[in-house]
């Protein structure tokens, strides 16, 4: 039940709404009953010849007014509370995308796009209509319920109305099971659609890879299995639900029965008169809706349960990475970083992929971290962002504590080029803005000039307004690349890191970004995660990776004086650009 209580926190702030959508309902019911009665007042008065032209009229006037409140109150009903229900839809989603904002990456690497999107869009549906047409047919139901039983009651006969209720007794019991067999159920339905979701959105993303490699047949075929799956678990709720309409049925059937056997006895006797009799059944009849009703707000219900549940399961997720009591009042920062003594692993199941770094960068200095792949350079450029946490102590900036260091702070005053270069769909004047307050094209177009891409730009047809489509598939790679500095170099963040960004680029133009980052750069720290020793030779200190250890550390002069692994990377390289240049 503890998982209810977040969807009540939405539902306090409508309740006057919630309180005035019900009361207009019990008044709309209330009055339907009436109808009926000034039809029947009109038909007696005519038939008895007691009513003339203007008591018709009068009678019909009564019934067009009361037509129009009902019309006017079934607006409101409706206004109020589906209004409502839409409304704490769309705040629960703003506030499950403001909470998976704050999550921090582990918590993206364990979980899928898809299932995530699910949550988004059949799980806040299913909420929606536990909220809203639910609330509608419960309230209906059990209001029409007590008016059709006390009529039963006052009108014809208090045991009659008792027994014929009996199998409807059932109706409560079976009603409880159906509705934990059903969330059951719906909690399978919703897991079948998250894995098609997610599987739709692999297969697009992958779309190239899957042509590439022509695997569309398999591709299809992983497809419609989650497809059939979907529909399996989709008609395991329709087979229920079809299950229990008949059921319904035979349970009138056997209150009509105990009303004819019964109700036919007491009439025989005298105890009621043929006309209440035939108006118990109509009554019994009355009943068919509100149980069908019942049933389906069960069903809304349940799923709109399965569902809270999982919402609140994600809402439950905490931050790894949050502020604590240490943090302090810190709002920019000058560059200077250390690693002392670093040891870091992904989780306690995963072998150390950083062990016992101890570098230190000065405010101004450039760091270029070497090593092969696998060797921790990016975790690296990671825990200097915070994406995860380093053990307490071993990073420090300016001095202070990396936990100590308002999250803000830290993100805002370094700038980063991923690895994985990701461009939004949207132009480049706004990628490149991206991380930036002031989005003015001068400032843009000089951050293009200095990542050397603003040229390319420029032969566009649409220039700074091109459009690049998700992940930036109309880029070349190096276009990408590109594009994905000048983001970075816009921010004119006192830390900049490159991870691995020049790898697309020819040598020529990595040339030219290299010279425009040292004069742009001047006093600003840098860190240049590379492959090729030609992009960081000139750092002020070299540090290469050898499975998370520090191999070597030192300038370009040093590190070529041991002839170590630094040394042998570069005769490598410079062999292979002599053979090139044959
Ligand atoms: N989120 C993660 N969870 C668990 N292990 C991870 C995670 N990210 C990276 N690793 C592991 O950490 C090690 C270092 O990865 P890292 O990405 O830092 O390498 P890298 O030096 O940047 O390699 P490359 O040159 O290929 O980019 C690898 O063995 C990798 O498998
Ligand atoms: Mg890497």
């Amino acid at each position: 039940m503890k998982d209810i209580n977040i969807i009540f926190k939405y539902i306090k702030k409508y309740k006057w709404k919630y309180i005035a959508g019900i009361l207009i309902l019990f008044i709309v019911d209330f009055l339907n009953l009436y109808i009926p009665q000034f039809t029947g007042e009109i038909t007696d008065g005519l038939e008895s010849g007691t009513m003339d032209r203007n008591g018709v009229m009068l009678g019909i006037a009564k019934i067009v007014i009361v037509g129009l409140i009902l019309a006017l109150g079934r607006f409101g009903w409706r206004y109020y509370i589906f209004g409502s229900s839409r409304a704490i839809e769309c705040k629960l989603r703003n506030d499950l995308f403001a909470h998976l904002e704050t999550l921090s990456m582990s918590y993206f690497n364990k979980n899928k796009t898809g299932d995530l999107m699910a949550h988004f869009t059949n799980d806040l549906n299913a909420i929606r209509m536990a909220t809203g047409p639910a609330v509608i047919t419960s309230f209906d139901a059990g209001i029409m319920t007590i008016m059709v039983l006390t009529k039963m009651i006052l009108y014809v006969d208090l045991r009659l109305t008792l027994l014929a209720v009996i199998p409807l007794i059932f109706l409560g019991v079976g009603g409880v099971y159906y509705g934990m067999a059903i969330e059951k159920r719906f909690d399978e339905k919703q897991q079948a659609f998250s894995e098609l979701t997610d599987q739709v959105q692999e297969s697009i993303s992958g779309m190239r890879v899957i042509k590439a490699f022509v695997q569309e047949h398999k591709e299809l075929k992983a497809f419609a299995k989650a497809n059939q799956k979907n529909k399996d678990r989709n008609l395991k709720v329709v087979k229920l639900q079809a299950f229990i309409m008949p059921l319904l049925d035979i349970l009138i059937g056997f209150s009509s029965v105990i009303t004819l056997i019964y109700g036919g006895y007491l009439t025989i006797t005298g105890e009621i008169t043929i006309g209440r009799f035939i108006a118990f059944n109509q009554y019994i009849n009355m009943l068919v809706w509100p149980m069908i009703a019942t049933g389906d707000s069960i069903t809304f219900f349940s799923q709109g349960f399965a569902s809270i549940k999982r919402v609140q399961n994600i809402f439950n997720e905490k931050p790894e990475i949050y502020e604590d009591e240490t943090v302090r009042n810190i709002d920019h920062l000058e560059g200077k970083i250390q690693f002392t003594d670093l040891n870091f692993r992904f989780t306690s199941e995963t072998p150390e992929v950083l062990k016992h770094i101890t570098v230190e960068v000065k405010q101004g200095n450039t760091l270029a971290i070497l090593g092969r792949t696998g060797s921790g350079k990016t975790t690296i450029a990671n825990l200097l962002l915070r994406m995860y946490n380093a053990p307490r102590g071993t990073i420090r900036l300016d001095g202070y504590d990396i936990r100590e260091i308002p999250l803000k702070t830290l993100r805002e005053n370094i700038a980063y080029v991923p690895q994985d270069n990701f461009l939004f769909s949207d132009t480049l004047q706004n990628n490149i803005a991206f991380g930036s307050d002031h989005k003015e094209i001068e400032l843009v177009q000089k951050a293009a000039k200095e990542a050397n891409i603003h040229d390319n730009i420029m032969n566009f047809p649409l220039q700074y307004a091109t459009l690049v489509g998700e992940r930036g598939v109309t880029l070349s790679g190096g276009q990408k690349q590109r594009s994905s500095i000048a983001r970075a170099l816009m921010k004119n963040a006192p830390i900049l890191i490159l991870d691995d960004a020049l790898s697309a680029v020819d040598t020529d133009t990595e040339e030219q970004i290299l010279a425009n980052l040292k004069e742009n750069r001047n006093g600003k720290t840098t860190i240049i995660i590379a492959h090729r020793i030609s992009t960081i030779q000139n750092a002020d200190h070299i540090l290469v990776l050898d499975s998370g250890e520090m191999a070597e550390y030192g300038t370009h002069e040093e590190l070529m004086a041991k002839h170590g692994i630094y040394a042998d990377m570069y005769e490598k390289q410079q062999l292979e650009q002599q053979l090139e240049a044959v």
